[in-house]
């Protein structure tokens, strides 16, 4: 059997359509039009290429964006500075500051000093809290992104056997929580495997769906699943560089052995990718309804 291949950039082309009418219609009936901004703080080029396509994704949908890119010597209290003025801009809806940050700034910090209604990327522990909760609120993008790769796919996650590699406040926490909760693409029995897991490939073996999000390439292999099991991978890990100087993407699984045994599967680039870039757009626009009071 070789796997059905998800792919994100199919899904998300059809939801930004589905955006890019809400944007127009936003702006047509209401006169409001969905802000972004964007801060960069150095030069790491995986951070470059993320912020650089999500500016050019949120331009294609007409929403109005703003890319700041700083030194990455900036201060602390610089950044501050500027997430308090684009929490007082009425035409910024949503702020997304880039991790990781340089070492020398506090990464809570800056994520508590967003408001919490401009926090798109859900990051904020009012978001967080709202989210364990089970209440309304901004979904991180990318565990958003893969319960709309799984619902969009039809793959049962009620009663499944869910293994997710990786802990991050980014990835692993919250798609756990998510998974867990009373509603679509949720209902699943969950596991967390991490760097202390004693044997993660036998939590793996038994998995209906494995999400993995860990930044090893090619970690999870076709010894480790089972037959017909469904793959989400998250990881996008540079594992060389073409003749022409683009980088080569590998995920975190072994993707041409496992889509031997899969019934479904993510591939690297393409898969989730897209996907994170696109709830981004969604909470921008939700964002800009919010405070339009047309929510
Ligand atoms: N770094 C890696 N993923 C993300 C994300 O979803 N949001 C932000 N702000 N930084 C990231």
């Amino acid at each position: 059997m070789s796997a059905t291949i998800i792919s994100g950039t199919e899904t998300a082309k059809a939801i930004r359509e589905e955006l890019k009418q809400e944007v127009t219609d936003l702006l047509v009936k209401h006169q409001v039009v969905p802000g972004l901004v964007t801060i960069l703080v150095g030069e790491d080029p995986a951070s470059q290429s993320y912020v650089a396509a999500k500016n050019k994704t949120a331009h294609a949908l007409g929403i109005h964006s703003e890319q700041v890119t700083l030194a990455k010597d900036t201060s602390e209290a610089d950044l501050l500075a500027l997430v308090a003025k684009y929490n007082q801009d009425p035409k910024i809806h949503g702020i997304l500051v880039q991790l990781p940050l340089p070492k020398h700034i506090n990464e809570t910090k800056v994520l508590y000093a967003i408001d919490p209604l401009k926090d798109v990327d859900g990051f904020h522990p009012v978001n967080v809290g709202k989210m364990v909760l089970g209440e309304q609120c901004y979904l991180p993008c990318t565990p958003h992104g893969i319960l709309e790769l799984l619902l969009r796919s039809g793959v049962q996650t009620s009663g499944a056997e869910v293994v997710i590699l990786g802990r991050s406040n980014i990835v692993g926490k919250p798609m756990a929580n998510l998974m867990l909760q009373k509603r679509p693409a949720g209902n699943a029995t969950i596991t967390l495997c991490h760097t202390r897991t004693k044997d993660m490939a036998e939590h793996c073996r038994r998995a209906d769906i494995i999400i993995a999000a860990v930044g090893v390439p090619k970690l999870v292999t076709a010894d480790m699943v089972k037959e017909g099991v469904v793959i989400i991978d998250v990881g996008v890990n540079r594992i060389g560089m073409s003749e022409s100087g683009k980088a080569i993407l590998a995920g975190d699984v072994d993707f041409d052995s496992v889509k031997e045994k899969a019934s479904f599967i993510t591939p690297v680039p393409g898969g989730v990718g897209p996907m994170t870039i696109t709830m981004l757009m969604k909470n921008t626009v939700q964002a800009a309804r919010q405070a339009a009071g047309l929510l």
